[in-house]
């Protein structure tokens, strides 16, 4: 998949919104839409992604796969991935993956995603894949200074911003291809893995309406994370409306 189809934006409501009007009006698979800004940032579980003007990566891909619905959660470990091993090449090699949708360095929160289903009857009609990273942030509001950091913070150098979502592009674009043709997280699940801070970790999973401790092992070729219970079954969490995060924190 070619992506030359990137949209520059001065400030947006959200750049998942943009790329779901984009979609509607025909917008081809594959388009990105970056903001400098956004003034409705969306973050999982209903939540709010602040946005301020200019630190940060705004960044939303249209995808129209084929593929039956119960894959889309995929794409969220696939930018996940990607995204992780975009920066590890830039010399990050502390960043990891907290399953499903956040990239931690530190113990802290640096980039989180944020996928969208939009179906037509049953069928998929197309998928936004979200990203927001925090790259040269210098502060966070004191709801988020404790959990969340940034690239700038995190080795006290400014960073040139469209390098970085060229970078994350370009691996995310060929992960895609190769989930696609594969059907599944095979390929990836052992270098997936490798990185996963949850691994053999206490979690605490938080489903609609479930709440419950496990143990957590790693993700299998699905992306579904495999947890040992109390009672020494093997369970298999499915990565759609979920949380995890640690018995005694964030991690
Ligand atoms: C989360 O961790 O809760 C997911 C956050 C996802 C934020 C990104 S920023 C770009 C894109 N547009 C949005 O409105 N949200 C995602």
């Amino acid at each position: 998949m070619e992506n030359k189809n990137i949209r520059y934006y001065k400030q947006l409501d959200s750049t998942n919104t943009k790329i779901s009007e984009l979609a509607r009006d025909g917008a081809e698979h594959g388009t990105v839409v970056v903001a400098e800004c956004q003034t409705a940032g969306k973050g999982r579980r209903g939540r709010i992604w602040e946005s301020p003007v200019g630190d940060s990566i705004y960044m939303s891909v249209l995808l129209r796969p084929t593929f039956e619905t119960d894959k889309a959660p995929m794409l969220t470990l696939v930018m996940a991935y990607s995204v992780a091993d975009a920066l590890r090449k830039r010399g990050f090699s502390d960043v990891q993956i907290k399953w499903p949708n956040d990239l931690v360095i530190s113990g802290k929160k640096l980039c989180g995603i944020l996928t969208e289903m939009q179906l037509n009857g049953s069928e998929i009609d197309h998928v936004v894949v979200g990203v927001g990273v925090n790259v040269n942030t210098s502060a966070f509001s004191e709801e988020l200074v404790d959990k969340a950091t940034s690239l700038f913070l995190e080795c006290g150098k400014l960073m040139e911003k469209d390098a970085i979502i060229t970078d994350i592009l370009e691996r995310f674009m060929e992960m895609y291809e190769r989930f696609v043709k594969a059907g599944d997280l095979k390929f990836l699940q052992e270098d997936y893995n490798a990185i996963l801070v949850n691994k053999n970790r206490e979690v605490c999973i938080l489903e609609t309406g479930n709440e419950y401790t496990a143990y957590a092992l790693g993700v299998n070729e699905k992306g579904e994370l495999l947890v040992r219970l109390e009672d020494g079954t093997i369970k298999q969490v499915y990565a759609g409306e979920v949380s995890v995060r640690g018995v005694y924190g964030y991690i």
